[in-house]
């Protein structure tokens, strides 16, 4: 978001607005900035506009990133954008408040009076209104300013890592809201002036909580959708059809084009906590009991164990999985993105680990996975010496496989857990004569 909004430009092709970037002054939050002020997008990206932009907008000089918060003293706008996480506690998960609380407080201490605060964190519903506003106007107080003096809205961001990762904001439709009427039309002016309206008309909604619910359903609807083909998976592979080939039939019908396929699992750091939201917000910001959302709850359950599927087919293809040298092609959570976070092979790589398997991980995108392998290898390891390989994510790069010249005499067994092998990676595999199974397909070859 601070490199779209740093290539903005008016009319005159001027930079509309000077970016700087507050974060914490913890490793992770000095490394970024450092990144940053360095001219480098901070993390892995096969985004090369992503890239370019950044680096722009830090030799143009109206990008710069810093831990003093003071620096929201001197913003008209500012974009609260920090995490906020599930606590996943053994009673159940909570919600963890207290990062944006405290984000909140900070910027409490230094805002303008009249700036307009724009959060654009997936907010449990009810937050921007309920949390917020109420610190927003407890800092403004203790300043001895007026208590209503900010102007409060909530825009989410249906941002995709990826390859059209800063396309995915500036040509994408936005929904937002504002707390007072006022605030909106802040909020619909700012975004004008960085996401390409024309094409993408900006979509206003009744309240921030109206907002908030938007994105969580969105998230959700699609993790449902996800979980729904799981059960179907499993039928497909017990009787030998094909779930992909059926499902791009279905996707011919306009009302169904969006179905999801079978997968190896979702990982990443938004479907894995946003299904689960709207009950955690009923409950804990407008203590309403009752509200279970089943569906929610299921679809987060059976996502998380998705990757064990695959594992147990391997185990079984295996015949066991004790001492199995096996390589794992894929970390993070989704294709052509360098994220690990809660990434469904972190799930397969630990069962598998606790079931004695010897397991290798590669990821092109990938370099290092804290806390769970420290010796990533950079380049992708030689096919031959693995009982399996199990390709887990659909990065170009595995798509790019010479099946042929990687395996050399090599003929371990193949899972492809994620639809990653081509139409031609499928053939080779049939004339190489290697056993491989697909899920959602059964035996391919
Ligand atoms: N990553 C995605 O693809 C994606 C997509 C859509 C929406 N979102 C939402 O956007 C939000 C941010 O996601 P992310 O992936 O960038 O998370 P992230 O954890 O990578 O980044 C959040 C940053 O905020 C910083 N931060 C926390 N508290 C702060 C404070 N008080 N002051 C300054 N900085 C602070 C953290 O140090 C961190 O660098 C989340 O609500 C997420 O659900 C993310």
């Amino acid at each position: 978001m601070a490199a779209a909004v740093a290539r903005a430009r008016n009319e005159s092709n001027e930079p509309c607005f000077t970016v700087v970037g507050v974060d914490l002054p913890n490793p992770l939050g000095l490394e970024r900035i450092e990144a940053i002020n360095a001219g480098r997008f901070p993390f892995t990206t096969v985004d090369p506009r992503l890239m370019a932009a950044t680096c722009e907008a830090v030799a143009v000089g109206n990008l710069r990133a810093t831990t003093d918060a003071s620096a929201y003293g001197a913003a008209e706008i500012i974009i609260i954008d920090v995490n906020l996480d599930l606590v996943r506690e053994p009673g159940g998960p909570t919600l963890g408040l207290e990062g944006l609380r405290r984000a909140v407080r900070d910027v409490g201490a230094y805002m303008k009076p009249g700036a307009l605060v724009l959060v654009e964190t997936t907010t449990p519903p009810g937050a921007t209104a309920k949390i917020v506003a109420p610190e927003l106007t407890a800092a403004l107080h203790k300043r001895g300013l007026p208590a209503d003096a900010f102007l409060l809205a909530h825009s989410y961001e249906r941002v995709m890592p990826g390859a059209d990762y800063l396309d995915s904001i500036i040509n994408f439709w936005r929904v937002y809201a504002g707390h007072t009427p006022a605030a909106a039309d802040a909020a619909e002016q700012f975004l004008s002036r960085v996401i390409n309206v024309k094409e993408y008309p900006l979509t206003r909604l009744a309240s921030t909580t109206a907002s908030e619910t938007a994105k969580v359903l969105e998230n959700s609807y699609r993790a449902v959708n996800i979980a729904l083909i799981e059960e179907w998976a499993r039928f497909a592979e017990t009787v030998g059809v094909d779930l992909f080939e059926v499902i791009a039939a279905i996707r011919k019908r306009p009302t169904h084009s969006n179905m999801r396929q079978p997968g190896f699992g979702v990982g990443g750091y938004c479907l894995t906590k946003d299904p689960l939201f709207a009950q955690l917000a009923a409950r804990d910001i407008w203590e309403h009991t009752g509200l279970e959302f089943p569906f929610c709850r299921q679809a987060v359950a059976i996502n998380d164990a998705m990757p064990l599927v695959s594992l147990d087919r391997l185990d079984e293809l295996l015949g066991g999985l004790a001492g199995r040298r096996v390589l794992l092609l894929g970390i993070s959570y989704r294709q052509d993105v360098g994220d690990a976070r809660y990434s469904p092979s972190e799930t397969f790589y630990l069962e598998a680990k606790r079931r004695g398997a010897l397991v290798t991980c590669h990821d092109p995108l990938v370099d290092h996975w804290p806390g769970i392998v420290e010796d990533l290898p950079a380049l992708l390891p030689a096919a031959g010496g693995f009982d399996a390989v199990v390709f887990a994510v659909p990065h170009r790069e595995y798509q790019a496989l010479d099946l042929a010249r990687w395996l050399g005499a090599g003929r371990p067994l193949l899972l492809d857990a994620n639809n990653v092998l081509t139409d031609a990676q499928l053939e080779a595999v049939r004339t190489l004569g290697c056993r491989c199974y697909g899920i959602g397909r059964g035996v391919i070859a």
